[in-house]
């Protein structure tokens, strides 16, 4: 199963998941990462960018999970300019080498085979982080998606477009139709790293880490992952039946064996 390491703070959690992301890029340095937009992601990228002092990040390759269809990439809210805000510069990455799924209207049909095609030739994703939603959805793989799904176009839930009004003037600006990786394609990713925060994301985690694997859950998909590092504050972790278990496994956990 998923590892779970419970921790103080969201800021805890970045540096845990910054440390991997630098060790991972300093032995590797074109390494693939997967890269999640959203309030969870927040503070990885914060912690990542004094730890990639004097670490060339120039061959760093990215891939986001998703992007709205039909918005204008240059709108502050299209994933693509909040990648390149909160990640791409801060980091000082490549842009070039930095992807997100086109969500263009003109190439749509075929734009989720193009994302998993680069996917493939860039050698897959070595670190994928992930946040997830109060629907249980990673990505913007809502409720009732398919384990084998691709990267395909998606209809937004209502309850996500909630929870992304804060982005927008108002819940009418938000679009209806996303493009995101699929189910299928996250767990190709050679880590999974699932962060969530909050109460507001207890029964989200729970279920992911404990329930059933259920398409009415997408999150619970990490279950048939062989090697996933969730990482959870006090407050998301609170509805995790063996919260006790999981803190005794981390505090006892042999220091060759790593994330
Ligand atoms: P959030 O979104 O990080 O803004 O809470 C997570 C998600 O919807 O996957």
């Amino acid at each position: 199963m998923a590892e779970v390491v419970i921790v103080p703070s969201a800021a805890a959690a970045g540096v845990l998941v910054a440390d991997e992301i630098a060790a991972l890029i300093r032995r590797q340095p074109d390494a693939v990462l997967g890269l999640a937009t959203g309030s969870t992601p927040l503070p990885v990228y914060e912690a990542l960018r004094p730890r990639l002092t004097g670490i060339d990040v120039s061959r760093v390759r990215g891939f986001a999970l998703d992007e709205y269809v039909g918005i204008d990439p240059h709108h502050p809210e299209s994933y693509r300019s909040v990648i390149t805000r909160e990640v791409v510069e801060p980091l000082g990455l490549n842009p070039d080498l930095i992807h997100t799924p086109n969500g263009s209207l003109e190439t749509i049909e075929h734009a989720g085979d193009d994302y998993d095609r680069a996917i493939a030739d860039a050698g897959g994703i070595d670190l994928q982080i992930l946040g997830i939603g109060t629907s249980g959805h990673i990505g913007f793989n809502e409720p009732g998606s398919s384990f084998a799904s691709r990267t395909r176009v998606k209809t937004l839930i209502e309850q996500t477009r909630e929870d992304n009004a804060r982005f927008f003037d108002s819940i009418d600006d938000v679009p209806m139709h996303c493009i995101t990786q699929g189910l299928g394609t996250i767990l190709e990713a050679r880590h999974l790293f699932l962060l969530a925060f909050g109460e507001n994301k207890a029964a989200a985690v729970a279920g992911a880490v404990e329930g059933p694997v259920t398409a009415s859950l997408p999150g619970s998909a990490i279950q048939l992952h062989p090697h996933v590092t969730v990482v959870v504050d006090e407050a998301a972790a609170s509805q995790l039946q063996d919260a006790d278990y999981y803190r005794y496994a981390f505090a006892n956990k042999p220091d060759w064996q790593g994330l």
